[in-house]
């Protein structure tokens, strides 16, 4: 059967940003960099991008491209032997980070309805804060929003690789970062914003410590959808004769600056309103509507704001959901379409308890919420060591190959080939393997 190629170099990259820009870029990082304290967690955040994201995500995309299978089927028609294992903990790890995933996009839809109904345009009246937590608490609205979220991306899905996915990507993507770049230059002009630029940029080392490096790499590997075989899957309808380098440094370098462009729009304005940066997951719910009661018309960007993150999430999500029905029809012989109603089923039911446990079900072990747990253990252990294993099979098991195989058999001059291999081969399997075992005690 013919596969699927995405239709053009633009659809291509604008998918691929599309998976990798979305809550990561501007919910989690933001609220993590707040948490891990600031300017040297940036720094450590982008030396873990330019190290280890690019050239995990060209090994991703290359074993994707080669083999034109999901995840698990790439690594049996290459590696064969136990490296199929490490397709499954993809596969899984996509599912359960989709599971909370669902969650935090709902909270986005509901947020278009609140700017919508003017609730967030006096932050003097109201308090923020309370609308956030009051919100999360409930035990039956987000549960809710996650649904429609989790039907909405289950819709694209079904529709296939070009219509959905590229189509959606290509028009959303670019109003994203414009509005962006508005919301910066408000949150920045904003009086008392300068401690937040100074607490984003000045690195303060007294900060830093293990678990430091385990939260920005973690968050790396989550905004670049790495370490789970989304980019393979991606790199899986990507036509032979595309300059695989270039389109990954590409995507890399838009989901970098979004990240970035988050921080400058999120921590000035947290100074600015007084609140804390260690906040936690509501930052930028909570400090967002602020920035645009600030604005003239802020309501409306506002609302844009809200659609679009939620349309950026979407992306993201499809690619998690992609990966997961991939799988199942590639493997297990499912229909597209049987394989995207269960899995989402299965999903949604997975998100239940992680909307809960944020209210009512306070259950907790070592002080973490089932959400924690599933975000930690998919996100700062399984991602990095799926990447790990992947750096590993494409540095050592395809070698040289590998090398041919991005270079397009030796008629594309890329620089650099040499150090990609070192790179796959020892800085990034050692790296992480430290910064896994540093993080646990
Ligand atoms: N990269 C996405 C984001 O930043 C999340 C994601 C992780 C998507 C892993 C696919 C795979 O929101």
């Amino acid at each position: 059967m013919h596969r699927e190629n995405w239709g053009t170099r633009f659809g291509f990259i604008m998918a691929t940003a599309g998976s990798a820009v979305g809550l990561g870029n501007i919910w989690r990082f933001p609220y993590t960099t707040g948490q891990e304290g600031g300017g040297a967690f940036l720094l450590i955040y982008l030396a873990c991008i330019a190290v280890l994201g690019l050239a995990v995500v060209m090994a991703e995309l290359v074993v994707g491209r080669s083999t034109q299978r999901n995840p698990v089927g790439a690594f049996k028609k290459l590696g064969g032997g136990q490296w199929p294992h490490v397709g499954m903990m993809g596969v899984i790890a996509g599912f359960v980070i989709l599971s909370f995933y669902i969650v935090v996009a709902g909270w986005t839809i509901a947020y278009i309805f609140l700017m919508a109904r003017g609730v967030l345009s006096d932050p003097t009246a109201v308090n923020l804060e309370k609308v956030f937590t009051d919100f999360i608490t409930n035990p039956y609205e987000p549960v809710l929003y996650a649904s429609v979220f989790m039907g909405l991306c289950a819709m694209v899905v079904l529709k296939g690789v070009g219509a959905g996915i590229e189509r959606a990507s290509k028009i959303f993507m670019p109003v994203m970062f414009a509005i962006l770049i508005v919301l910066v230059i408000r949150s920045i002009t904003l009086p008392g914003a300068e401690e937040g630029i100074r607490f984003f940029l000045i690195p303060d080392w007294s900060k830093v410590s293990a678990d430091t490096f385990t939260a920005a790499l973690g968050q790396a590997f989550f905004s670049l959808s790495l370490g789970m075989g989304a980019l393979i899957t991606y790199g899986s309808y990507m036509p032979k004769d595309h300059n695989l380098p270039a389109d990954a440094a590409m995507v890399v370098t838009l989901d970098t600056s979004v990240a970035v462009l988050a921080g400058f729009v999120i921590l000035p304005a947290v100074f600015a309103a007084g609140l804390s940066p260690g906040a936690g997951p509501g930052l930028t719910f909570i400090t967002l509507p602020a920035v645009f009661a600030a604005i003239p018309a802020g309501q409306i960007f506002g609302i844009l704001f809200f659609i679009l993150l939620a349309i950026a999430a979407l992306t993201s999500a499809v690619s998690l959901l992609e990966v997961v029905v991939a799988y199942f029809v590639d493997e297990h012989k499912y229909s597209r379409r049987k394989a995207t109603v269960i899995v989402s089923a299965i999903c949604l039911g997975l998100g239940i308890p992680s909307s809960l446990s944020l209210g009512v079900w306070d259950f907790k072990i070592w002080d973490k919420g089932f959400m924690d747990w599933m975000e930690y253990l998919a996100v700062n252990l399984m991602l990095p060591i799926g990447a790990m294993l992947t750096s590993l099979f494409v540095g050592w098991r395809l070698g040289p190959k590998a090398v041919k195989a991005i270079t397009n058999d030796g008629t594309l001059n890329i620089p650099a080939t040499g150090l990609w291999l070192f790179i796959l081969r020892y800085v990034a399997p050692l790296g992480i393997l430290w910064i896994l075992i540093s993080g646990l005690n």
